[in-house]
């Protein structure tokens, strides 16, 4: 099984209070969706991540079932008026990761310093379109089925307490979602639904921002979530369009992007060997015989490929899960054993003792504290749960291709701009893979583009891109998995690129013009060296510089900045 990690979450609260559990909100607002989707909100209060003077901010939950709330957190186009910006949904990965990460970890409108202060990100998404981030499937994030008063065991799974009181036994006392298998989705053909449900209700209750087109961007996992949930949509305006679909709205989708995504096994996994062989940052992992020994384990006979191919061929829920537990285990995982780096980012080292401090993880205490969960009118703590990577293991859902690449042949074929993105440090979801997939996708005329640069405003040469038409492979260069946080220029060009049907190269050129293509190299070639890989664990008091590409050189660092702020909540996998 894939490894979900709650640790050391530090019990800033005494025991025996009820001050431990979310006071649920009582200054929600209600309006109805589409399909009479019941919507609950709030006007999230100026200061509360979005600092931007008049930008407006709405949370919320969509209740898709009885028991199924799904979290919202939306925020106005900060520049033009967003009754004309398009939309765009951001979803993290995992399964089980919530996009508060992308939130505040990568294109939201703030960030937050050590002492759990926010500042503006001007790099946010929301620079140029509205944007809403949600929690799904259900049980992910701040969205829950039941919300219950509990603990968590060692093992990391949720005891119900009778009520709020903290006994002195108990860790991690919180409001949590109560795990219930059934109030959530076990596969990601089964999270479409509830997902085009939420934003049936985003839109119905907010028209007013659902006016333009809309785009779907999401990470990791994503590369699952993006394609199917995308084709689900476009299958959902068909049935509309003929009239079997009453009080449904059609979403115009326009717009795929996907960061670092997580689409075929077969290839991606295999891919581990290959980068491990041969990477841009000359870094050489392992010595032959550990290199043996991995490239004996994905293909040696009943090893990871054999497996998967399996899997791939009969489905069936135990071999798909196991098959991944072995690749997981004895191919992906060969890097974190024997090296201690970062699969989020391989210039840097990652383990228990010394993770690696980027992005930062201070949103996690800020999303604890009273003030902010009330002014989100969130219902539950947010907290490490993994009751959705849990339901999605037991399925093996990552081990499937899931028809991912056909899905993005279609969106492609349907007239969707796809864009693949990937930051090129990143091992779990690597660009090595990531250019096999774009390969199978077979967009027309793909075949015959090659590598160009991708220019951008401030005049540096941030990655490369192959392009045909609307479908665009991107590799970032200097950046781990979370694209906007390493680069944030670029992503926000590129991205508002996107939107505005322009080539990801150099924004000039309409790719809905017949015949563009980008005239390049076959290969992208470009090597950064070790320049910026780090041969030490870094100061966990450090901090991302994004024009050096590295950590800022830290003063005295000390091991009392290191302890602070290390609350590792939550460290899922494709997240
Ligand atoms: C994003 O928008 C804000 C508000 O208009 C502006 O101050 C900032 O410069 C913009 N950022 C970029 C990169 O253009
Ligand atoms: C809450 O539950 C505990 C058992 O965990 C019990 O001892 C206590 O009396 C209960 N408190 C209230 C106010 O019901
Ligand atoms: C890995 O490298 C081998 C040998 O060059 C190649 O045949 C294969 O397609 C590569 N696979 C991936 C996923 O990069
Ligand atoms: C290769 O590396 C492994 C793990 O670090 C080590 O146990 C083994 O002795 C090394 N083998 C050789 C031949 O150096
Ligand atoms: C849960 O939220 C409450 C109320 O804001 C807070 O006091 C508590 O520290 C949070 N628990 C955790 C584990 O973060
Ligand atoms: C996945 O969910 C479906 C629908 O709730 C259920 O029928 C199935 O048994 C679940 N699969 C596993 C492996 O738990
Ligand atoms: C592309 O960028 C690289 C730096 O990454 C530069 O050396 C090269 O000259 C550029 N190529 C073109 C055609 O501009
Ligand atoms: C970094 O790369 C250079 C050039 O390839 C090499 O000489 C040097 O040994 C490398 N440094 C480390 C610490 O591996
Ligand atoms: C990043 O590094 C550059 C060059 O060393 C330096 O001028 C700049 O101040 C640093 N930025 C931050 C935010 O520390
Ligand atoms: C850093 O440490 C050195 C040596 O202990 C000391 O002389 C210096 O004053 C310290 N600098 C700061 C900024 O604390």
């Amino acid at each position: 099984m894939r490894s979900y990690f709650l640790s050391g979450i530090a019990i800033l609260a005494t025991k025996g209070v009820s001050a431990q559990f979310v006071s649920p909100p009582t200054d929600l607002k209600t309006a109805k969706g589409y399909l009479d989707l019941p919507v609950r909100y709030k006007q999230v209060p100026e200061g509360i991540c979005e600092l931007t003077p008049g930008v407006k901010s709405y949370s919320g939950y969509v209740d898709i079932e009885q028991d199924q709330h799904s979290f919202f957190w939306f925020f106005e186009a900060r520049n033009g008026n967003p009754k004309d910006a398009p939309l765009t949904v951001w979803i993290n990965g995992g399964p089980g990761s919530s996009s508060m990460l992308g939130l505040f970890q990568e294109n939201g409108p703030c960030r937050l310093d050590a002492d759990g202060n926010p500042y503006s990100n001007p790099y946010a998404w929301n620079n140029v379109s509205n944007m809403i981030f949600i929690d799904q499937p259900t049980q992910t994030g701040f969205s829950y089925s039941k919300a219950i008063s509990g603990y968590t065991t060692a093992a990391g799974s949720i005891v119900q307490l009778p009520n709020a009181t903290c006994p002195d036994y108990a860790e991690n006392c919180a409001t949590y979602s109560a795990p219930i298998f059934a109030d959530t989705a076990n596969s990601t053909a089964a999270a479409a639904p509830a997902m085009w449900k939420t934003l049936q209700g985003f839109m119905g209750a907010f028209p007013q921002y659902s006016r333009k087109e809309f785009a779907f961007a999401t990470e990791s996992f994503g590369g699952h979530y993006g394609p199917i949930f995308n084709e689900y949509i476009k299958t959902q305006n068909e049935k509309i369009r003929h009239g079997e679909l009453h009080g449904a709205h059609h979403i115009d989708l326009k717009t795929v992007l996907i960061g670092n995504g997580w689409y075929d096994p077969l290839i991606q996994y295999a891919a581990f060997y290959n980068f491990s062989l041969e990477n841009t940052y000359d870094l050489k992992f392992f010595n032959d015989s550990i290199q043996t020994m991995m490239y004996q384990n994905m293909y040696g006979t009943g090893n990871c490929y054999d497996q998967t191919v399996n899997c791939y061929k009969n489905g069936i829920d135990d071999a798909c899960a196991a098959a991944d537990s072995f690749c997981y285990d004895t191919v992906e995982a060969v890097l974190d054993r024997y090296t201690g780096r970062d699969e989020y980012d391989i210039r840097e080292f990652s383990t228990d003792a010394n993770p690696d401090p980027f992005p930062p993880t201070f949103f996690e205490a800020y999303l604890n504290t009273p003030k902010v969960q009330q002014a989100i009118g969130a219902f539950v703590n947010f907290t490490g749960a993994t009751t959705v990577g849990t339901a999605f293991a037991a399925t093996g859902d990552d081990d499937r291709e899931d028809g991912t690449i056909e899905a993005l042949s279609k969106l492609v074929e349907q007239g969707v701009y796809v864009i693949m993105y990937f930051g090129d440090a990143d091992y779990i979801c690597n660009w090595i893979g990531g250019e096999v997939v774009a390969e199978k996708v077979n967009a027309p005329d793909y075949c015959n583009a090659g590598y160009v640069n991708i220019t951008t405003s401030d005049d540096i040469v941030h990655g490369q891109v192959k392009q045909a038409g609307h479908f665009a492979f991107a590799r970032i260069y200097e950046s781990g998995h979370e694209v906007p946080f390493y680069q944030p220029v670029i992503a926000l060009e590129m991205f508002e690129r996107a939107l505005q049907g322009r080539d990801i190269a150099t924004g000039k050129h309409s790719v809905w013009r017949s015949g563009y293509k980008t005239v390049g190299s076959v290969k992208s070639t470009y090597r950064e060296g070790n320049g910026t890989v780090q041969f030490e664990p870094v100061d966990a008091s450090a901090t991302y510089n994004t024009t050096t590409n590295q950590p800022n050189p830290v003063v005295n660092g000390t091991a009392s900045g290191q302890e602070k702020k290390r609350e590792v909540l939550f460290r899922p996998n494709r997240k």
